[in-house]
């Protein structure tokens, strides 16, 4: 079921970096994620825009723009990434998906790994993407995939009871949705997107074989795999350009680059806030741009 406003998966206070990656057996999922991310990522770029960017666990692979604005709901995740890589060339932004606080076109390059899944309005957030994105834009989305092949031998058993070839999203935890690569596929040309590559990730995350076969082993057989173009594996990583007419605006610098996530307006400088033409601010705290809340 659709809610009216969309619900968040709201993240402010997780202990997502040492409860989930640090120390946690998952060592072979980020060296395959970094590597496709390598792959996929151009040689040097202006400014990319990493949706849900979380504590900052991928950042650092994209070293080739100019400047990198992390984005995320929880501000806490961001102090502590802000902690991890300081303030050049990087921008750090509090704020929710579905309401970009940018003004059109400001970006070449936009990734989102991890993130799609706790997204009920796929449609919404990918138009928000396409909106900030400059024509040609390159933009990598990650997305857990439902018609994986755990998920089709536990139906075709009869151990599961949810159709992993339905093309709905399947929530199978509250704000947990696997896709249908099909669906996914039909929403970023709708939402303007040509998708030029589609990488299946992590066919061994398995327990057992992640305890005895070492990472970097694991990684490069997987990278075997991703070449049959199989979409059969826990994750896809695709690769999309945008395209129909939008402003490029990458141009705009400082904080012309933001707009007012409610109404659209660009935003004004006023000390240590952002103010709209309607008097409604938002504040710069801890070096975040927080837009989670406007100030009064
Ligand atoms: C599973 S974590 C992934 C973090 C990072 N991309 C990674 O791979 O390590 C999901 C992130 O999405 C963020 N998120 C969820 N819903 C969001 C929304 N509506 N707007 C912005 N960020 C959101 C969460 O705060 C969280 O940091």
């Amino acid at each position: 079921m659709q809610h009216e406003t969309p619900r968040i998966c709201d993240y402010e206070g997780s202990d997502y970096r040492t409860r989930f990656w640090e120390g946690q057996g998952r060592s072979y999922e980020d060296r395959v994620e970094r590597a496709v991310l390598q792959r996929l990522l151009p040689a040097s770029g202006q400014r990319l825009l990493e949706i849900g960017a979380g504590f900052g666990r991928l950042t650092p692979e994209y070293h080739a723009y100019q400047q990198v604005v992390l984005l995320d709901y929880s501000f806490s995740q961001l102090q502590y990434a802000r902690q991890q890589y300081g303030d050049k060339g990087f921008l750090y932004v509090a704020a929710n998906a579905y309401q970009l606080p940018f003004m059109p076109g400001v970006f070449d390059g936009a990734t989102m790994i991890r993130v799609i899944h706790h997204f009920e309005n796929v449609p919404g957030v990918l138009q928000q993407i396409r909106r900030v994105m400059q024509p040609q834009g390159r933009f990598i989305l990650e997305f857990a995939n439902k018609r994986n092949m755990k998920a089709l031998l536990r139906h075709a058993m009869g151990r599961q009871n949810w159709n992993p070839n339905d093309l709905d999203p399947v929530e199978f935890v509250e704000l947990n949705f696997n896709f249908h690569p099909a669906y996914i596929q039909k929403e970023l040309t709708t939402a303007g997107f040509m998708t030029q590559e589609r990488i299946p990730v992590s066919f061994f995350r398995l327990g057992i074989l992640k305890r005895t076969v070492p990472a970097s082993l694991l990684a490069g057989l997987d990278k075997v795999m991703q070449r049959t173009g199989w979409l059969v594996a826990p994750g896809i990583f695709t690769l999309n350009t945008a395209q129909n007419s939008t402003p490029n605006n990458i141009g705009l610098i400082g904080d012309a680059l933001f707009a007012c996530p409610q109404t659209g307006a660009l935003l004004r400088r006023d000390g240590d806030t952002l103010v709209n033409p309607d008097g409604l601010r938002w504040q710069i705290r801890d070096g975040i741009y927080d837009f989670k809340a406007p100030i009064h």
